[in-house]
């Protein structure tokens, strides 16, 4: 099992606080979700998380078994799938997977894969180009991408976005057999998804200096 923990994580763009003081510690599996209106902070947290931008102050670490994991590595450690996340048009399903495997070094286990694209009904288009994709096949195959290397911990910014209700009915399947066994976050303002949640953080709960209110500038 691997550990997140975040260590009094700040976020300040401009003058305007988007988060301020988060300290967790997850290593027990379950779905935990970030929840919070449009615009208040979720997927910046998840991009912080994630390390595709770094804190104002505070830390992420990722560890297990009591050894920290650097950034390069922790990057294997995870799945992630999100709305900036990009697929190559030119490029089918299949290359778009095993491409982004390649890259971080890790193996391509073509069975599995087959698996999951089966799950989401994708399978026979798996040679097809995602430039041919709906915005709900692209959405399926993101979240797909999550998944493909067993990662020990998932993390879906807007799972369901694009979604029709067998895709949700999917999503919500696969992360709710991963989360009996690993880490999963939703970054999310779906009712129903957050409803799924062990645990939700409201970004709106950590604007203010002393976390008690909204809004705050610094
Ligand atoms: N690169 C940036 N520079 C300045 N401000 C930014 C930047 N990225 C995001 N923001 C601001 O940070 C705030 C949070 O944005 P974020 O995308 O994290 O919200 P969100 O909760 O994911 O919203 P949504 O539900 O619409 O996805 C917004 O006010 C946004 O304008
Ligand atoms: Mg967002």
């Amino acid at each position: 099992m691997i550990k997140l923990e975040l260590k009094e994580l700040t976020k300040i763009f401009e003058r305007r606080v988007i988060f301020r003081n988060i300290s967790l510690i997850k290593d027990a599996p379950g779905l935990f979700g970030v929840a919070g209106p449009n615009g208040s902070g979720k997927s910046t947290l998840v991009k912080v998380i994630t390390g595709l931008l770094s804190p104002t102050s505070g830390s992420v670490a990722f560890s297990a078994g009591g050894r920290e994991f650097s950034p390069g590595e922790a990057i294997n450690h995870f799945g992630f799938a999100s709305p900036y996340l990009v697929l190559y048009d030119e490029f089918s399903a299949r290359e778009n997977i095993e491409f982004s495997m390649k890259i971080r070094g890790l193996q391509f286990d073509e069975a599995y894969v087959d698996e999951l694209l089966q799950h989401f009904s994708l399978l026979k288009r798996k040679n097809d180009p995602v430039r041919a994709y709906s915005s709900g096949m692209k959405q399926r195959l993101k979240v797909i991408s999550a998944f493909a290397h067993k990662p020990e911990l998932v993390i879906l910014d807007e799972p369901t976005a694009n979604l029709d209700s067998e895709g949700k009915a999917r999503v919500y399947e696969l992360a709710k057999i991963a989360a009996a066994e690993k880490l999963v976050i939703f970054a999310t303002n779906e009712e129903d998804e957050l409803a799924m949640c062990n645990e939700v953080l409201n970004i709106n709960d950590y604007k203010l200096n002393n976390n008690t209110g909204k809004g705050a500038k610094v």
